[in-house]
């Protein structure tokens, strides 16, 4: 099938810049993204494409030149599934809060919604393409629910899981390592994979696309993960020890059997996929009665929440063990730099348990409302919202968020953060000033030369 309709459901932090480059790529192809959301489809849609709801760099310049064109963005999702030849379905998938499976299973409620809707409405044949992180067997599921409308529709399910990273989104979109694109092996199924194919080859060279499964997603990020909580695992050891994590990650980076990334010691991991889809893994393991394998994957699990705790407790140890009513500054709140999502970012848990320590939290973040950080905590329902208003002031300024503070905690590694004035903030900080550099981006001999007592993870200097 030539496709020159397509129609994405869930305008996300995949939706959106997926759909943002295939509309750049193919002009030919005019591209719908949909969603629920009344106010996120409105931000996409505000003049001001600066305005755009997701922070990526590239992002709004990309957006900016398609949109009106062939990029649109709407909350009419019935009209888009109705004109559209190729629908990708790009909604959420989050951890379960409830019943069977509750804290592992991916919720899959948002995809079934879909599913119906794209039942009901279609009216002509139509390629569902699961872009979104499934479980194994899900496109299965989602066939079953199309296939029983009557209505006569075709439907040809493709798995085509999205491997960007947030904060290099476009940069990962534009030459993507792998495609990957999984199908029926029927005639109608292999004509379905080469549409979309057709589509990818407009920029991604042939030979990068292959055929998988929707294993392969769930496990690229879990072998992703597992470096992080390997490498954190070794920076306990190295505090000990008097060895430093970071020459050790150069060390053994060195090893191409190895190879250098993610080896990046921190406060821990954070972001909407890794712990979600090791969860799934988990669940799906367990549920095959797998408990070796499972027990296997959710230690990395285990290791990341050790490490955020950790990082807490080292500040409450190390300001004489009370943060009572002390001002700790933190620098950052999203879970990487050059994002401004915050899902599951170490930021969250690590003010949950200064808060628990009765600490007054400043925040700091380039990209990152006010609003976002307070829902974030809000969300983990441990404590009332009045408290955590109470508990945390959200500053646009860093120097007036340092001010005054006995700690600064970076929990994000934004390259802003480098350049700073360091000797401005030890100035107007209380003296003794301490920085715990959750991200080990700072110059441990240049803040101690400065009168800081500084500490970095996996290092004893
Ligand atoms: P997101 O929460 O940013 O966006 C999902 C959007 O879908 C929301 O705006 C929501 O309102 C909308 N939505 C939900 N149900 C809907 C419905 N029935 N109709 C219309 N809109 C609906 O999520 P995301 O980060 O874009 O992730 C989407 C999927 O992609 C997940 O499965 C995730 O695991 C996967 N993924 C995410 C990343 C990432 O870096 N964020 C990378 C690769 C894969
Ligand atoms: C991840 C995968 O990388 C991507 O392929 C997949 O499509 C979605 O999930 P993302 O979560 O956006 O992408 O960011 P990523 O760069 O993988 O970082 C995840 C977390 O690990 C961040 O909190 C990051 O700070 C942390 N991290 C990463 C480390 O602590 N150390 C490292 O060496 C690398």
């Amino acid at each position: 099938m030539k496709i020159t309709n397509i129609c994405c459901i869930g305008a996300g932090y995949v939706g959106g810049p997926t759909m943002a480059i295939i509309a750049q790529k193919c002009p030919h192809i005019k591209v719908t993204v949909v969603d629920l959301n009344i106010e996120r489809i409105a931000a996409w849609n505000d003049s001001d494409v600066t305005n755009i709801p997701i922070y990526e760099p590239g992002l709004s310049e990309l957006v900016g030149e398609a949109r009106g064109r062939n990029l649109f963005f709407s909350t009419e999702v019935e009209k888009a599934i109705d004109e559209a030849q190729m629908i990708f379905i790009s909604v959420n998938t989050p951890t379960k809060t409830y019943g069977l499976g509750k804290g592992m299973a991916a919720d899959l409620k948002y995809i079934e919604l879909c599913a119906r809707q794209i039942a009901n409405v279609a009216k002509t044949d139509k390629i569902v393409v699961e872009k979104s992180t499934l479980p194994v067997r899900t496109a299965e599921a989602i066939k079953n629910i199309l296939e029983n409308t009557g209505n006569g529709v075709r439907f040809q399910i493709l798995s085509n899981p999205e491997f960007l990273a947030e904060g290099t989104a476009v940069q990962d979109l534009l030459s993507p390592d792998r495609v990957l694109i999984g199908g029926d092996s029927t005639i109608e199924g292999n004509e379905a994979i080469q549409s979309l194919k057709e589509i990818y080859a407009n920029w991604v060279p042939e030979d990068r696309n292959v055929w998988s499964s929707e294993l392969s997603k769930l496990t690229a990020n879990a072998f992703l993960a597992q470096r992080v909580s390997s490498i954190n695992a070794m920076s306990e050891l190295c505090e000990k020890t008097g060895a430093d994590v970071n020459e050790v990650a150069r060390a053994i980076g060195m090893d191409s059997r190895i190879g250098s990334k993610f080896l990046k010691s921190s406060v821990g991991f954070g972001g909407s996929c890794f712990q979600k889809d090791i969860l799934n893994l988990v669940y799906i393991a367990k549920s095959y009665g797998l408990n070796e394998v499972a027990d296997y994957w959710e230690q990395v699990i285990i290791m990341n929440d050790h490490q955020k705790r950790r990082f807490a407790g080292n500040i409450v140890q190390t300001l004489y063990n009370t943060v009572s009513d002390k001002k700790i500054t933190f620098l950052g709140w999203a879970f990487k730099k050059d994002t401004n999502d915050t899902r599951e970012s170490a930021a969250i848990y690590v003010s949950d348990y200064l808060l628990n320590e009765q600490a007054n939290i400043a925040v700091f973040d380039p990209q990152v409302k006010g609003k976002q950080i307070f829902n974030d905590l809000n969300y983990l329902n441990t404590r009332t919202i009045e408290e955590n208003k109470n508990g945390i002031t959200v500053f646009e300024d860093p120097y007036e968020a340092c001010k005054d503070a006995h700690a600064i905690a970076i929990l994000t590694e934004w390259d802003e953060f480098k350049t700073y004035d360091w000797q401005r903030i030890y100035d107007n900080m209380k003296k003794p000033a301490f920085v715990f550099d959750g991200r080990n981006i700072l110059d441990a001999e240049e803040l101690a030369s400065k009168g800081f007592i500084f500490s970095s993870v996996g290092s004893s200097k």
